[in-house]
Order: structure tokens, then C-alpha cells, then sequence
């Protein structure tokens, strides 16, 4: 909060103004909150990969005028924390994220203040240099590691303009010839109309595998059987999330004669989309840097014993455990629910009894599947037998704006309308030495930390 001479707005978790402060303003003005120096640099960087022409939001925020018309409604959209989406309780759990792309508080209040002050450009001088922007529908990580070592496509397919939701579930050969360990991947929907009719993807890696320590060994069975979470669960894409990056030392592994079987769920967007497809990008370790420990995507189911039950008119609250049967690190969080979901939360209960809610999504969007990548020296590390508690709450009343008719009761299903309730987590599984490496590092990591603070 350091800029001068403005009100000075604090907001809580839930976007209410907590208190207002009121600050004189200097001589002269000169710390005016303007488009050009203030505002222009905030919209570069964290907006404008999305609100951009040929990119995937409806309004384009790229320049003065743009911005000054739509300003109302930024405003809104930034004070309550649903742009950029990141919806994360920022009052709970951890807080360290390898992806966060949310605004500071400070950003926040710097839009605010510009917008009820009447959008000033300021000086065109100020302006910052226009960005040159990877193509927007092109594989995000390819910023950082370069064009994927392999893209396997699905085959295309041909939505009509009206019709339900449609699940496609084809089988794709990777073409491996040689076992590889997978540093990241990456799914995106190929091209605009494609980007619009996919809801999700799934990527289910299919091969020949010995049953040993690392395949069937580390899956934690649900009570619900769990068959999403074993051993082929390659990546899960929906609207809004990024790709995956795996932290130095873990992977996956890809076998020769390895095959994708692919499910699309995809609904009309009124006009034909032909021959949609969708890639999944992967980045290999190289040959001779082979990860010491292997991660599996699980699926945390929330449903409980009963299923999902929710009432017409209704917040209905489901949860379930999971027991971790080995040393973990949880790399990621991605709460999966559809248009009543509400809030999730993963919280680890470990075995001496103490419980810790690792993370808690409160504002769920469900047109947002964000993924909340944990920072390397954050990512929980979890002895055997902690047991994680996944909670969903769905608000089927008529105060959800989400919510498209609040008289229906609700149960699991596959389309929007249905409800799921599940978290898509990223296990890596250590041995016990491994895992007493990982916590030794960590105090380490924290004491260092400690006095650092301590001799400034
Ligand atoms: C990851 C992509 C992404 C980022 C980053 C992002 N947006 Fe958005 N934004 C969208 C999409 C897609 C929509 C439309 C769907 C929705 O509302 O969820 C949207 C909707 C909006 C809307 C409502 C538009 C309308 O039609 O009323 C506003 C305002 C907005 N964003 C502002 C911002 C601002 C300001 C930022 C940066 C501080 C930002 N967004 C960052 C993708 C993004």
C-alpha cells in the first residue's frame, strides 16, 4: 500500500471493504493513479494473454480505450477476485503457488482508485511498450521449455450445432518407442471453436505394465473403487487450466507401444464445429536424467457414502477420505465441480491426530478449472497414513447466479447440468528415505529462511 495520497482500501477474502482510510493528497497531485503509467502495465501482465484478440474472453482489454469502456465492469470483476481467475481462499492454507497469477492487493486498489477517479489516461509519454504475446491458443509452456518433444492429436470430430453434451473416447498410439520419463504436459483444444465446445479432456495414458511397487502399489483405492485415479491417468484439462510441470526428481513415465484413450466431453456452441481436435503436448526429461520418483494424477473424490444428494433450494455439504498408504507430496490442487459448485477444501489429518487445511477454493467458478501448481519448497509432504478429507459444498439455491434452475434436486452426473465433486491432485509418491530427504531439505529451506529475516 504504498502509493500516496489515495484512498486506501483493504479487502477481505470474500471481496467486502473490511475499512476505508481516507489519506491527503500531496501537493500537486503527482501520485494520480493513470491508464498509462499505472494501470497499462497491471493489464499486460496478468489480463491481456486472455482479453485479446484471437485469445478466449469476449472483451479485449489491449489499449486506453478499451480499457476506459469496460472499466466498470473491471472493476467489479478485480475488487471481488474473479479476474484474473484465481479463486483460492487467500485466508487459509498454503499460500505459495508455482502459477499464481492473481493481483496483489496493492494492484487491486491501484484499479480501483483509477476507475473512481475517473479513468485518467495520463501522460501517453508513460505508456508502456505494447507485449508480444505467444499465440494465445498455441501451448502456454512453450514459453518456457520450447515446442513440446511430442503432440499426439485426438481424431477429429464433428459437433452439430445443436445436440446434448457428447463424450468422445477414441484411442490415439503415442508412438514411443523407448520408455521416457514426462517433465511436463500439456492439453489444449486446437483452434477458437474447438477451445469453446471442450468442457474437458481427459488423457488416459494405456500401456503394458509389470505389476510392481510403482504401478499398482502406490494407488490409494477410494471407497468408490477409485478406477479414474489407477495407474492411466495421464492429465486432466478443463476450461482455464494451464499445463503441468513436474518438480525436479518426479515424472511420468511413458512405455513403448503406449497408447492415449481420450475422453472429450463437449456441448453445442449453435453454429457446426468440424473436425475438432485436441493435442496433448509432452516435454521429455532427457535420457540420461531419469526422476527418482513417479506421479500419478488422482482423482480425490468428495461424494461420500451416500453420493451427491443436494435438494432443490439447498447448500449440501459431501466428504470423504482418502488414506495416503505412502509418503506423498501433493504437487497440485484442482477442485472439479459444475454450476452449483460452491466451495472445496482438502485438508491432510495426520497420523498423530493434528489436522492442517492445505487448500480451499471459496468463489468456485465452474467455467474456471483453475489448477493451483504448489511452489517446490510449499507442496505439502505427507507421511504414510496421513488421510486427506476432501469437503464440497454446493449451493443449489436461487442466490447462486451460477445456478440454472433452483427446483431441480441434483445428483452426480456427466453433464454441466449434474453435479461431481472431486479433486484432481497430482500425487508423487516417495519411499520413506526419500521422504525423510524431502523433510530435511524443508527445514533447511526454513531455517535459512529464518535467518535471513534475522540478519536484515
Ligand atoms: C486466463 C484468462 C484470463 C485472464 C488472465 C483474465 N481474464 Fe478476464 N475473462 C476471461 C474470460 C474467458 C472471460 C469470460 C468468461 C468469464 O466471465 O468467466 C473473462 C471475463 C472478464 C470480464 C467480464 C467481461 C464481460 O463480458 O462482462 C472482465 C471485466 C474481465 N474478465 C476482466 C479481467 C481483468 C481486468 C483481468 C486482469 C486483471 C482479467 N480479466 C484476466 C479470461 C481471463
Amino acid at each position: 500500500m504504498s502509493r500516496k495520497g489515495f484512498h486506501i482500501v483493504l479487502w477481505s477474502g470474500v471481496g467486502a471493504v473490511v475499512s476505508i482510510l481516507g489519506v491527503a493528497v500531496p501537493q500537486g497531485a503527482a501520485q494520480e493513479v493513470t491508464y498509462a503509467r499505472d494501470v497499462a502495465p497491471i493489464l499486460q501482465a496478468n489480463c491481456q494473454q486472455c482479453h485479446m484478440e484471437g485469445s478466449i474472453a469476449p472483451i479485449h482489454l489491449t489499449n486506453y480505450e478499451e480499457a476506459r469502456r469496460y472499466a466498470r465492469r473491471i472493476r467489479a470483476k478485480v475488487a471481488d477476485r474473479i479476474m484474473p481467475p484465481w479463486h483460492i481462499d487467500r485466508t487459509v492454507g498454503i499460500q505459495a503457488f508455482k502459477n499464481d497469477r492473481s493481483l496483489t492487493d496493492e494492484e487491486v486498489q491501484t484499479i480501483v482508485s483509477w476507475v473512481d477517479h475517473g479513468t485518467p489516461l495520463g501522460d501517453p509519454a508513460e505508456l508502456p511498450e505494447a507485449p508480444d504475446f505467444s499465440d494465445p491458443l498455441g501451448f502456454q509452456l512453450e514459453s518456457d521449455f520450447g515446442a513440446p518433444d511430442l503432440v499426439i492429436a485426438s481424431p477429429p470430430y464433428t459437433l452439430e450445432a445443436e445436440t446434448q453434451d457428447k463424450w468422445y473416447r477414441p484411442l490415439t498410439e503415442t508412438g514411443i518407442t523407448e520408455p521416457r520419463w514426462v517433465r511436463a504436459i500439456e492439453i489444449r483444444p486446437v483452434g477458437a471453436d474447438a477451445k469453446t465446445i471442450t468442457h474437458h479432456v481427459l488423457a488416459f495414458l494405456q500401456q503394458d505394465e509389470e505389476e510392481s511397487e510403482y504401478t499398482v502399489g502406490p494407488l490409494i483405492t477410494s471407497a468408490r473403487g477409485g478406477s479414474m485415479g489407477g495407474p492411466g491417468l495421464f492429465m486432466e484439462w478443463a476450461v482455464g487450466k494451464e499445463g503441468e510441470i513436474f518438480p525436479e526428481g518426479a515424472g511420468k513415465l511413458m512405455l513403448p507401444d503406449s497408447k492415449i484413450r481420450w475422453e472429450l466431453h463437449m456441448h453445442a456452441m449453435g453454429r457446426v464445429v468440424e473436425d475438432a481436435t485436441v493435442e496433448l503436448g509432452v516435454w521429455f526429461y532427457d535420457r540420461d536424467d531419469v526422476p527418482e520418483n513417479r506421479t500419478r494424477l488422482r482423482m480425490f473424490d468428495a461424494r461420500g457414502e451416500t453420493g451427491l444428494d443436494i435438494p432443490p433450494g439447498e447448500v449440501a455439504v459431501t466428504q470423504q477420505y482418502h488414506v495416503l498408504r505412502w509418503p506423498s507430496r501433493l504437487e497440485n490442487f484442482q477442485p472439479h465441480m459444475h454450476m452449483r459448485g460452491k466451495v472445496m477444501q482438502m485438508e491432510a489429518v495426520y497420523p498423530n491426530g493434528s489436522q492442517e487445511v492445505l487448500s480451499r477454493v471459496t468463489d468456485f467458478q465452474w467455467n474456471w478449472h483453475v489448477n493451483y501448481i504448489y511452489a517446490d519448497d510449499a507442496a505439502p509432504l505427507l507421511p504414510a497414513g496421513t488421510t486427506l478429507v476432501i469437503t464440497a459444498w454446493h449451493d443449489n439455491t436461487a442466490e447462486n447466479p451460477n445456478n440454472p434452475d433452483p427446483t431441480q434436486w441434483i445428483g452426480w452426473g456427466d453433464r454441466t447440468v449434474d453435479e461431481m465433486a472431486h479433486a484432481w491432485v497430482d500425487v508423487t509418491y516417495l519411499s520413506q528415505e526419500d521422504f525423510e530427504i524431502e523433510v530435511a531439505k524443508r527445514e533447511r529451506m526454513a531455517d535459512d529462511r529464518a535467518n535471513r529475516n534475522q540478519n536484515r
